[in-house]
């Protein structure tokens, strides 16, 4: 006999897909600022249940997502003994009257060489203090404060029984993360990815009392290791000088190149500005085991051609087999974090849209931009690498590289990295001088109207 369900059976069901539709709607509402779509199917989730098979895949993605965001912005690698140990970085930072060297690094100091605030990690009552205007900026006793509380971004400082600072190691986030300036200018909430172009690593590494380690493995004295690291300025990075030992250019400028957004990469091939290291996860174990100076394995005999990379090859880099291993058990999950971190869409009224709307049609058409910079990656699916005479500039950070190429940029969150300027050195300063670059090497024949459109549409990505 079928069964009809009692009244008060049907008004609890009814109850409950309305309990069900607003609990959802609420989430997602709660959710839209920060992960816009993240809920939009949990009520299709609470009605159809998930199989397990697909129910997998997703709670390990957002245990990646996790775990990678952690290693991001918190994880050492181990590099304190290099940074700390070896550099004795920490002393500087600390200043002879807290038991290092020098004057130390006053917060206004710090911020002045591009170091970020991560907002969210200092105590209201601390938080409070600083916008009233009540923390001493000038006194390296209150970097101090802020690194015992993890609140500046990209460096971890570790403290000994009495309260010195012991040590310090950094972090991914150091150079590709910065704030959003919310409570004043160096101080706000984490914007993981973003490139610091304020960041001037060069004249940071510099306030080391000892080089000598650097010395050494370059085979030059310790003054010329410094007037390398200040000869970069704010924004730079030579990830390639412990390779190949160049320092300058042929035209005698920095050899270092900008740092680079680390969002919006998933689905592009290459990565880094000359493209043929490898993908995403070949770089992050690069960077961490050799620039940042982490413990882990690292593999890559290209880095045993002893005229194209001298002091990698010497310092036997192809090969280095650290115990523990501080990187490899990290690499899955810092990998999956940052293909998931989208490139930011730019602030509403920054462009002029009918403008962009132009611009876009000139994009892939008469400006042939298009051809490389493939919408909506902005690179080439597949290998998208080309020669320095193909875009029209010189070939010296190109021929650094193993495939001797400039990797097509992925253009999407430009706004966000206007700072330094554009190409892999910054050497033009403005979008509008990169379009003028293409259109004279290019002949494309823009009027200065359609110019400022593709500048527009830029603008827009
Ligand atoms: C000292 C500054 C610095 C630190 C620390 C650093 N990077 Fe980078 N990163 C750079 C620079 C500079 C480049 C560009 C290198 C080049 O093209 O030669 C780069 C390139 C990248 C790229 C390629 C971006 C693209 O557009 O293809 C990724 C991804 C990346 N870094 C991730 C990381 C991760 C993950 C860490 C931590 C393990 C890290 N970086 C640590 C400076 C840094
Ligand atoms: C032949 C392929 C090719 C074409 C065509 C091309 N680009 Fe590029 N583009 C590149 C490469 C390669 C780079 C990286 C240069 C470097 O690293 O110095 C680049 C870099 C850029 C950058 C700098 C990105 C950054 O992060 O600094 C912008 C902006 C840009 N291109 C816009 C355009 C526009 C606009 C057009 C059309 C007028 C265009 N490109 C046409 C290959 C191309």
């Amino acid at each position: 006999m079928a069964r009809t369900p009692k009244p008060r059976t049907l008004v609890g069901c009814v109850g409950l897909v309305l309990l069900l539709t607003t609990v959802a709607a609420t989430l997602s509402a709660q959710d839209s600022d920060r992960r816009p779509g993240l809920n939009s199917n949990l009520l299709m989730r609470l009605l159809l249940p998930e199989s397990a098979f697909d129910r997998l895949a997703r709670e390990n993605a957002s245990r990646m997502v996790e775990e990678g965001r952690e290693t991001f912005r918190f994880d050492t690698f181990g590099s304190e003994a290099f940074w700390g140990d070896q550099l004795k970085l920490h002393r500087a930072i600390a200043g002879a009257n807290l038991g290092g060297v020098g004057p130390g690094l006053s917060p206004k100091a710090a911020l002045a060489l591009g170091l970020k605030v991560d907002e969210e990690a200092l105590p209201v009552a601390v938080a409070t203090a600083i916008q009233r205007g009540q923390v001493n900026l000038d006194d390296p006793a209150t970097t101090l404060s802020l690194l015992k509380l993890d609140a500046v971004v990209g460096v971890k400082g570790h403290f000994d029984s009495a309260g010195r600072l012991a040590s310090v190691g950094i972090q991914c986030a150091l150079c590709h993360s910065t704030v959003d300036n919310a409570m004043t200018a160096g101080i706000g909430r984490r914007q993981d990815g973003w490139a610091n172009r304020d960041l001037n690593v060069g004249a940071i590494i510099a306030l080391a009392p000892d080089l000598s380690p650097l010395a050494t493995l370059l085979g030059v004295s310790e003054a010329t290791v410094r007037t390398v690291l200040n000869s970069w300025g704010p924004g730079k990075f030579d990830a390639e000088l412990i390779l190949d030992g160049k320092a300058m250019r042929p035209d005698g400028k920095p050899a270092a190149t900008v740092l680079p957004p680390a969002f919006g990469l998933a689905g592009v091939n290459n990565h880094t500005w000359t493209g043929a290291w490898g993908n995403v996860t070949y770089w992050n174990a690069f960077v961490a085991n050799l620039d940042m100076q982490g413990k882990g394995t690292f593999f890559d005999p290209r880095l045993n051609d002893a005229a194209k990379y001298p002091i990698a090859a010497k310092a036997g880099f192809g090969n280095k087999r650290d115990s523990p291993d501080l990187i490899t058990p990290k690499l899955a999950a810092l990998h999956f974090y940052q293909l998931a971190i989208p490139a930011p869409t730019p602030p509403a009224g920054s462009f002029n849209a009918a403008a962009a709307a132009r611009g876009q049609t000139l994009f892939s058409g008469k400006a042939g931009c298009a051809t490389c910079h493939v919408p909506p990656l902005f690179t080439e699916p597949g290998w998208n690498l080309h020669t320095a005479q193909e875009i029209g500039i010189d070939d010296f950070q190109s021929s650094r590289s193993p495939d001797n190429r400039y990797r097509t940029a992925p253009l999407k969150g430009l706004w966000t990295h206007q700072k330094g300027g554009f190409y892999h050195d910054g050497r033009f300063a403005t979008l509008l001088d990169v379009v003028n670059h293409y259109n004279s090497f290019r002949s494309l024949g823009l009027s200065e109207a359609e110019k400022s459109d593709v500048v527009e549409y830029l603008k827009s990505l």
